[in-house]
């Protein structure tokens, strides 16, 4: 994630051993006791790495807890956490810089007909056929809708479905643009948040990552 992140923001990305790292008992509360191993195993890598971005900031370890399946960040900071299957990273910023965070990271292949239908709008479909064919791109934009929410629910605290933003990807300059739906407009400006907001992608070895983030005003 670093590639796609100002220096502001402090980059952590799992190693191997952070998948059975430590929690700190605050956390290990916040994760369900039937948790399946693999659920463990990415819940520990995203703490790991979020504390770990912290002490890139200069700050205390403290631990990273959840609400509403958020991430609770420490005082006077927010970041993000994303992870599938081989990876994971944590970002975190200073809010005097950095208002809001979204990253995610997805794995490149193609998404089936009837998923690809639920997560991209008739014309982002449209756009996906005709754009270059290296690269599978509702997997980038489901990546980066997925950014897009975890910028906008912290802020907002409602729900944004995918139909309520058309992701735009420029595959020149791996940037995307996520245009707001007009019903939500009010909403994003009682917020704070723009009705189009600008993030940047990346498809390399096997992943979509994306990311998306608001300078502090
Ligand atoms: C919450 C959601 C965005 C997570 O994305 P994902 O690709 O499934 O999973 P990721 O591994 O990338 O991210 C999971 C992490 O997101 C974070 N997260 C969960 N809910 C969140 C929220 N409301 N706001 C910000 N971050 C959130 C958590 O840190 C979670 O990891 P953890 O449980 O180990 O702490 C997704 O599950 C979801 O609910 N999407 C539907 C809403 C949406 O995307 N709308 C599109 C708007 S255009």
């Amino acid at each position: 994630m670093r590639d796609l992140l100002p220096p502001s923001v402090a980059v952590a990305v799992a190693t191997a051993a952070d998948f059975t790292g430590e929690l700190h008992p605050a956390e290990r509360a916040c994760l369900s006791a039937t948790a399946v191993e693999s659920r463990r195993r990415e819940f520990t890598a995203g703490r790991v790495c979020a504390r770990r971005a912290l002490g890139a900031l200069g700050l205390p370890a403290a631990p990273v807890t959840t609400h509403d399946r958020a991430p609770v960040w420490p005082p006077g900071t927010i970041g993000s956490i994303t992870h599938t299957a081989g990876y994971c990273a944590a970002v975190v910023a200073h809010r005097h810089d950095v208002r809001a965070l979204g990253v995610d990271a997805e794995q490149h292949r193609p998404l089936g007909e009837g998923v690809a239908r639920l997560i991209c709008l008739p014309e982002e479909l449209d756009w996906c056929a005709a754009a270059p064919d290296a690269v599978h791109w509702p997997s980038v934009v489901f990546s980066a809708k997925e950014s897009v929410y975890k910028v906008w629910h912290p802020l907002a605290g409602s729900w944004l479905g995918f139909e309520e933003a058309r992701v735009r990807p420029d595959p020149g300059a791996g940037t995307f643009t996520a245009l707001l739906r007009p019903e939500r407009h009010a909403e994003a400006a009682a917020h704070g948040i723009p009705t189009e907001l600008t993030g940047r992608f990346v498809v390399e070895g096997g992943l979509v990552r994306t990311a998306l983030y608001l300078p502090a005003r």
